[in-house]
């Protein structure tokens, strides 16, 4: 059908005919492809002047040279031309979906946040899950953490404004630092001379960076890291946020979705033999199932960091590669997010969503002190302007529900909604708008020096122990043949003993192991991790 649509189409002398093939594949119920034509309406060029021929270039004779004069066939080829913008430099590959978040209590304790202040409030939302390394066409079946990334467009009378979750599938990370986070993606992504992926090269760097990735790789290379679909797995903030009061009380939290569909991982097996058959099999299950109206859904769960144990545990609880452990802070259901609506257009949503870290909400939600956070709240708006452009704030996706009121009117970033005199925002003869002094930043005491040092104590191998103990049997197998599928192809027996030697340092038959899985030289390991420090003081040993 769409074959001979285009074809006819083509040969079509008439718009007239045009429509009626389209109303035919209507007819014959292509509910997938809505016809978008009108044929009582004029197509028309982009300033609006209707169109005389849509298929011939105003040209000498019929059989050319054709002639500039034809701006509208130029500027046709001009927007094609243009259609493409950069993919993500990370998450380039994604999939959208709108819904709703519904919230089951008062948070007015820990948070000024209104749209969590009271059960059954609603919020618009708009989500996407994305695989990090690969391009916008890449397989979905790949190992890798997803993206997992919420914008929560809240009503004016909940305070108006935009909060955006961004967070994973897995709830630790590999590096504590922002400084680290190109080196790791370089690593990570294909080769540089042959555009390839290579453990060698990845394995390298994750040697070199001593350790720091251990728990982030017991969980990625569980079946964890090979999703079975997007609606069976949860979301991690990974990062602690800090919740403001009307106090101004400062309370710190982490958050996890909880998936409603249950968890389910495909096996390596699993993973290759559904990539053979089907390599969007995430995003096409994500749209069958919404479209049936199967609407998947979350629980948004918080853990609160009681402040007399910040200072206390035997990690750094603002350190990304750590999990707050439960006996600690207990999990609490805050709310519940449903998604029920497919994006009508993939570009115009989930290719232009600009979620952002940096987009919060001060005095209610604020970023933590976490050095991996920090960076990625200038990282992600200075990206988001070139890959979108200027106006990215403006574009319908992103626009938030509630009114903006700037004093900006110039600039590519202009909708033409602010004007008038008054483009300046303090005045003794005109009104100007009211700020409003709970939405100022909460306050906090600093007394330190100011240096480029690492956290006082690492503690890289016990969390990763303990996530390993933690395993089943099968989980256990698993993620020693997933790592050994890698680290194996890793030439350099200097990187393949490091990697070993931290696995061996969290658990000695971890390291075992993966060491005779890869042939790691023992002996090596052994006095590699013999070396190896987690740092923890005395006094904070559990
Ligand atoms: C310093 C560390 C990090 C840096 C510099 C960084 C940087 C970036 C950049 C530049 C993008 C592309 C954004 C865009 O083009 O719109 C991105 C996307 C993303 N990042 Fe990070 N990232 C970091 C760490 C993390 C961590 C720890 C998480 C999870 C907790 C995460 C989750 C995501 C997600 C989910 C997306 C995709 C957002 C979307 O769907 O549009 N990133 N990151
Ligand atoms: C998913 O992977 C985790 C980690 O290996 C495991 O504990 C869990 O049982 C797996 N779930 C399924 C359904 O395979």
């Amino acid at each position: 059908m769409a074959v001979r649509r285009v074809l006819v189409a083509a040969a079509a002398a008439s718009v007239a005919a045009v429509a009626l093939i389209a109303g035919v594949a209507e007819a014959a119920g292509d509910r997938d492809r809505p016809a978008t034509g009108d044929a009582s309406k004029p197509h028309t060029s982009d300033f609006g002047t209707p169109v005389g021929d849509n298929v011939n270039t105003l040209s000498v004779g019929p059989r050319g040279p054709q002639l500039v004069q034809d701006t509208r066939a130029f500027e046709k080829l001009a927007r094609f031309n243009r259609e493409r913008i950069p993919e993500r430099v990370v998450h380039a590959r994604g999939t959208g979906a709108h819904g709703f978040f519904e919230s089951y209590g008062d948070l007015s304790y820990l948070t000024r946040a209104g749209f969590l202040g009271g059960a059954g409030r609603k919020t618009e939302v708009f989500v996407r899950f994305s695989t990090v390394i690969h391009s916008k066409g890449s397989p979905e079946t790949l190992r890798d953490p997803r993206g997992f990334a919420v914008k929560f467009k809240i009503d004016e009378k909940y305070g108006g404004g935009i909060w955006d979750l961004v967070g994973n599938n897995l709830d630790v990370f590999f590096i504590r630092d922002q400084i680290s986070f190109p080196d790791m993606v370089h690593s990570l992504k294909p080769d540089p001379v042959t555009n390839i992926q290579d453990p060698n090269r990845y394995f390298d760097f994750f040697g070199g960076l001593g350790g720091a990735a251990t728990n982030m790789l017991t969980t990625l290379y569980s079946d964890l890291g090979t999703p079975a679909t997007l609606r069976e797995t949860n979301g991690h903030s990974v990062h602690a946020y800090k919740l403001v009061n009307a106090e101004r009380k400062v309370t710190y939290v982490k958050f996890e979705w909880t998936s409603m569909q249950g968890i389910k991982n495909f096996t390596a097996a699993e993973a290759m033999e559904t990539q053979g058959r089907d390599f969007n099999h995430a995003t096409r299950d994500q749209y069958d199932s919404i479209n049936d109206g199967k609407f998947p859904s979350w629980e948004l769960r918080m853990q609160v960091m009681p402040s007399d144990r910040m200072d206390k545990l035997d990690f750094d609880p603002l350190d990304a590669t750590k999990r707050w452990p439960e006996s600690v802070a207990p999990f609490k259901a805050i709310g519940k997010m449903t998604l029920d609506r497919v994006p009508d257009n993939f570009f115009q949503a989930t290719e232009s969503v600009a979620m952002s870290p940096g987009t919060f909400l001060p005095g209610a939600i604020e970023p933590s002190e976490d050095k991996l956070l920090q960076g990625r709240l200038v990282s992600y708006p200075d990206t988001q302007r070139y890959r979108l452009g200027t106006n990215y704030a403006d574009l319908p996706i992103n626009r938030p529900v509630s009114p903006v009121r700037t004093y900006t009117q110039d600039g590519a970033g202009n909708n033409g909604a602010m004007k008038g005199t008054l483009n300046y925002g303090l005045s003794l003869t005109h009104p100007v708008f009211a700020t409003v002094d709970e939405a100022r930043f909460s306050e906090s005491k600093v007394c330190d020096v100011v240096t480029q040092a690492p956290i006082p104590f690492p503690a890289d191998f016990k969390q990763a122990g303990e996530l390993y103990e933690s395993y089943s049997t099968r989980d256990k197998d698993n993620l020693v043949s997933n790592l050994a599928g890698d680290l194996g192809q890793v030439r350099s027996q200097l990187v393949r003993d490091t990697m070993c030697s931290h696995f061996y340092k969290a658990n000695e038959e971890y390291g075992r192991r993966v060491a005779e899985a890869v042939k790691c030289n023992m002996r090596t390991v052994q006095k590699m991790a013999g070396h190896l420090d987690d740092g923890i003081p005395d006094d904070r040993r559990q």
